[in-house]
Order: structure tokens, then C-alpha cells, then sequence
């Protein structure tokens, strides 16, 4: 065993202005078009992808060193506002390949919910404001939701191997309860009528892939 794994330590920016990490390591965009599926209401969605389809919908700067069970990943998404029909604008959402893997969000900026679900179908609606931290427990599928008017952005750490499975919430047809407005011009949760819960079968293959 040695003292040092080899990584370097790192200081870097989270800037309050941009929501950006300077400098970062990696990251992503997500453009409109390529969250095809993932909203209840299909019409409405390709209805907006013909005229917004290449616009971002949410992007992701990181801090990534390794892939390292050992190693922390620490990143920042931004998630613009918008609604799909009655739902509200919101990332494709994961349970991570090794589903033991916890997660933190700290909110930088807006107004978003933190959208969990357990593999049994438990929903928790975790309600966020700059200042807002909420712990994500393993064996959690998790997604940002924004309810504001102005972009949703969160500071998020979790371990390196992790990985992400976006598929589990595909073959689930999205999550068990869907972020719709309410008559108030606030949010509300609505029952997802596309929903499939997961068999016992495929919740235990899920918990017995993390220990491989
Ligand atoms: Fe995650």
C-alpha cells in the first residue's frame, strides 16, 4: 500500500455568476431533442422539440479525477426552466450502475425539486432553494426538476465508480409520480399514468449488480 494514489490535488471556481466550474475537468450538454421519452405528454414535447429542439436543456461542469471506488466526482448542473405540456422541465434521471452509491445536491441557484424513488416505487419530493442540501441514499433513483422561472442549478458529489443507469428509468416508463403545475401557478405531484413498476425479480438483479 502506498501513501498516494497517483491524483493531484485540485482548486478550482465555482462561480455564483455563470453557475459554471473554472476551470473543470469534463462535462456535458444536454440539447431538448435528446430527451425524447422522457416527458408523459409526446405531442406536446415534439411539438416543442420543432422549434427548441436544438436549444440546451441542461448542462453538467465537473471535477473528475478518476473512477476510483476510493474517489469523489464533483459537478454542477444547470437545468433551464420550462414545462412540457403541464410537466416541468427536468433531467433524464438515474439510478447509478453500482445502485449502493450515495449522492449529495446542495442548490446554487433557482427553485427545483430533487425528484427520488426507491426501486420498490417510494416517491420523495425533496423541495430546493439556494442553500437547500439533500442526501440521495444508495439504491435511490434520482432526477432534477425545475419549478422555478429562472435556471435550476445544484452543486452534487458522489463516488467515482458510481456510474449512471438512465436505462432503469426508461424500461420504468419515467418515475412513479410526475412535477406538474397546479392551478396556482405552483407545482404539484401527478400520478405518472405510463408508469411500470419493477418486478421483486428485476429490484433484487439491481441490488446484486452493485456487488460485483
Ligand atoms: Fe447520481
Amino acid at each position: 500500500m502506498t501513501l498516494s494514489n497517483g491524483l493531484s490535488p485540485f482548486l478550482t471556481f465555482v462561480n455564483p455568476e455563470t453557475l459554471q466550474i473554472q476551470p473543470n475537468t469534463s462535462g456535458y450538454k444536454k440539447y431538448f431533442r435528446e430527451l425524447s421519452g422522457i416527458y408523459a405528454d409526446e405531442t406536446a414535447f415534439h411539438g416543442l422539440a420543432e422549434t427548441f429542439g436544438n436549444a440546451v436543456a441542461y448542462r453538467v461542469d465537473e471535477a473528475r479525477f478518476s473512477d476510483q471506488a476510493s474517489d469523489l466526482i464533483t459537478g454542477i448542473s444547470v437545468l433551464e426552466p420550462g414545462k412540457v405540456g403541464q410537466e416541468f422541465f427536468m433531467t433524464r434521471g438515474h439510478l447509478h450502475q453500482r445502485a449502493d452509491r450515495p449522492e449529495t445536491y446542495y442548490c446554487l441557484a433557482g427553485h427545483g425539486i430533487l425528484l427520488l424513488e426507491s426501486l420498490a416505487g417510494e416517491i420523495k419530493a425533496m423541495e430546493m432553494r439556494p442553500g437547500s442540501l439533500v442526501y440521495v441514499p444508495p439504491f435511490w433513483l434520482h432526477r432534477s426538476v425545475n419549478v422555478g422561472e429562472t435556471v435550476f442549478a445544484t452543486l452534487f458529489s458522489y463516488p467515482a465508480d458510481a456510474g449512471q443507469d438512465f436505462e432503469i428509468v426508461r424500461q420504468a416508463k419515467g418515475f412513479r409520480q410526475l412535477v406538474v403545475s397546479n392551478a396556482n401557478g405552483g407545482w404539484t405531484l401527478a400520478p405518472n399514468p405510463h408508469y411500470r413498476p419493477r418486478t421483486a425479480e428485476e429490484i433484487r438483479v439491481y441490488v446484486a449488480r452493485t456487488q460485483s
